[in-house]
């Protein structure tokens, strides 16, 4: 694929695309409530995630107006630990992010390892100026990556997220800074 800026490195982390051979462990996270539970997503059939992975695996990534989801694999053997959303704005000024780490893979530094190469990766491969990520307040390992990620806080908002209304945190780091961080 011409300009494929996957599969890269990032210290213990290797973002790749998602693969159908991740189906096991895809589903063993996106299908524990605890990591679902601040989650858009809506947990999936065996068969909607292989179709799901199938798809993605194809796509054409970054492109304005459309979610890419890449895989956060281990670089020591390339097994998958989560995934990222990336969506760049129609017009690509602006990409939300957003990342889902399998429980067992949490605690040890990893989601912030794969949240700065996927935030690099959008700024070399893309002329958005600045990237997001929004957070119910009450996740506190979210607020607290975005915070160690040297992301700031642009906004509150109140919204209704399935059925429930509750505070989201708006969180921004513009080109420029994403470098400066250690990640
Ligand atoms: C949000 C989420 C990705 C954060 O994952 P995480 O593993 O806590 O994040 P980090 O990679 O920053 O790890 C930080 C933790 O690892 C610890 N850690 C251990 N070794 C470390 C190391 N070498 N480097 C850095 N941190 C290390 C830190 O002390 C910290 O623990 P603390 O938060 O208790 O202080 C994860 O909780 C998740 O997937 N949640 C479910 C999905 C979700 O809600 N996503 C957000 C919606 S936008």
């Amino acid at each position: 694929m011409p300009n494929e800026p996957l599969p890269c490195t990032h210290r213990r982390i290797l973002l790749r695309r998602l693969r159908v051979d991740d189906l096991m462990a895809f589903q063993a996270y996106r299908c524990d409530p605890a990591v679902g539970r601040f989650q858009g997503w809506q947990v999936m059939s065996d068969a909607e995630a292989r179709a799901f992975l199938t798809d993605v695996n194809a796509a054409a990534l970054l492109q304005p107006g459309r979610w890419s989801q890449i895989a956060i694999a281990l670089a020591s053997d390339e097994s998958l630990i989560g995934d990222i959303g990336l969506c760049v704005a129609e017009d690509g000024r602006e990409a939300e992010i957003g990342f889902t780490l399998a429980l067992g893979a949490q605690g040890q530094g990893l989601a912030r390892e794969a949240v700065t190469a996927a935030l690099r990766l959008v700024f070399a491969q893309t002329v958005v100026e600045r990237i997001v990520a929004i957070t119910d307040t009450r996740n506190l390992p979210s607020l607290r990556l975005l915070e160690r990620l040297g992301m700031e806080k642009i906004r509150t908002q109140q919204v209704v997220f399935q059925g429930e209304p509750c505070t989201e945190d708006v969180f921004a780091m513009t080109r420029g800074r994403a470098d400066s961080e250690p990640g």
